[in-house]
């Protein structure tokens, strides 16, 4: 058998050439490899003589045994170099991903630091909650068509059944009120669910509740607490619109809109002076007390602050979108 004497040699002189550890390794397949000489001349020794088997065998395996350890040998000096490279502490570091407050969490806080200061108090609700506190104790008595406007998630897949998940945050006003002495000043963040989803609508988003009950309280003071707390999210003086609207809970009712740019007015807010009946079913004397309360979609606030177009975009596990919130 004919062994090449130069084959070591060859091998060697690739070998520094090489620039990658891929490059590496397709180098040593095509010396060790499978296909490689010394594989296929291993496999053509069954054919040959005995004492020709013998000579050539010994030599065939002392070039394997110098192959492997001139590859062992290449692969430690290329590792050692890129090691070498590593261990520049001039580098910048490499970039790493850290955890961030979600924008929607940036919101609500946002919101929550304009009212603390006012002295409303944090009440945490219940997201799963019974008909009562939901409908029944703010005025949707058992028929209402406004039932129907509020797409709820019953837990046992019927209208009758107890439980359903709260399909907005007005719940915590009833719970507030009833544990709760006076004069009172709520606020209440949390998520609500309604059965509905497309580009401004999603089945689970978030809501702040605000409730005051307390002596003289009027629309006016309503009225002057949102212009005041809008202007101070956005940061600039705003077109502000009240439109009358329709709650069972609050008498009157209105809606409250912002005039934005190109996009002309949009609703954020629900909100009302409370209903006297909601008032009185939370044991609270009507003569002395009263009380306003609004409801903000937190969403729809964070769209309209950083210009984002799709509601599912906050919820989609995007992290393209969500470094942009980075900080
Ligand atoms: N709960 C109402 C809604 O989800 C909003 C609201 C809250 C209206 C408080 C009036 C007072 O649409």
């Amino acid at each position: 058998m004919q062994i090449p004497q130069d084959l070591i040699e060859t091998a060697a002189l690739k070998l520094k050439s090489i620039q990658s550890e891929a490059e590496f390794f397709q180098l040593r397949a095509k010396f060790l490899g499978k296909k490689s000489f010394v594989a296929s001349s291993f496999s053509k020794l069954r054919g040959l003589k005995s004492d020709e088997k013998v000579i050539a065998a010994k030599e065939l395996n002392i070039l394997k045994n110098n192959l492997i350890k001139l590859f062992e040998t290449a692969l430690a000096d290329f590792e050692g170099k890129n090691d070498s490279v590593q261990l520049d502490v001039t580098l910048p570091p490499d970039p790493f991903n850290v955890g961030s407050e979600h924008p929607i969490t940036k919101i609500s806080q946002k919101i929550v630091r304009y009212f603390t200061p006012l002295n409303y108090q944090i009440f945490s609700g219940n997201e799963i909650e019974t008909d009562f506190y939901n409908f029944e104790a703010l005025n949707f008595p058992e028929n209402h068509p406004a039932r129907q406007m509020h797409d709820t998630f019953y837990l046992n897949s019927n209208s009758k059944s107890e439980f359903l998940l709260r399909t907005h945050t007005s719940n915590t006003q009833v719970h507030a009120m009833l544990s709760e002495d006076l004069p009172l000043y709520m606020l209440s963040p949390g998520r609500v669910f309604r059965c509905d989803s497309d580009t401004t609508h999603l089945p689970m988003f978030t809501q702040i509740e605000g409730l005051v009950v307390d002596e003289g309280v009027t629309f006016g003071d309503l009225k002057g607490i949102l212009i005041d707390f809008i202007e101070h999210f956005f940061n600039e003086k705003m077109e502000v619109r009240f439109r009358p609207s329709y709650f069972p809970f609050t008498e009157p009712s209105a809606e409250v809109d912002i005039k934005f740019g190109n996009k002309g007015w949009l609703e954020i807010l629900g909100c009302g002076m409370v209903h006297p009946k909601v008032l009185e079913g939370c044991n609270i004397n009507i003569k002395k007390y009263r009380g306003f309360a609004f409801g903000m979609g937190v969403e729809r606030l964070a769209m309209l602050y950083y210009g984002v177009t799709d509601i599912r975009e906050f919820y989609s596990s995007n992290l393209d979108f969500l470094n942009q919130f980075y900080s």
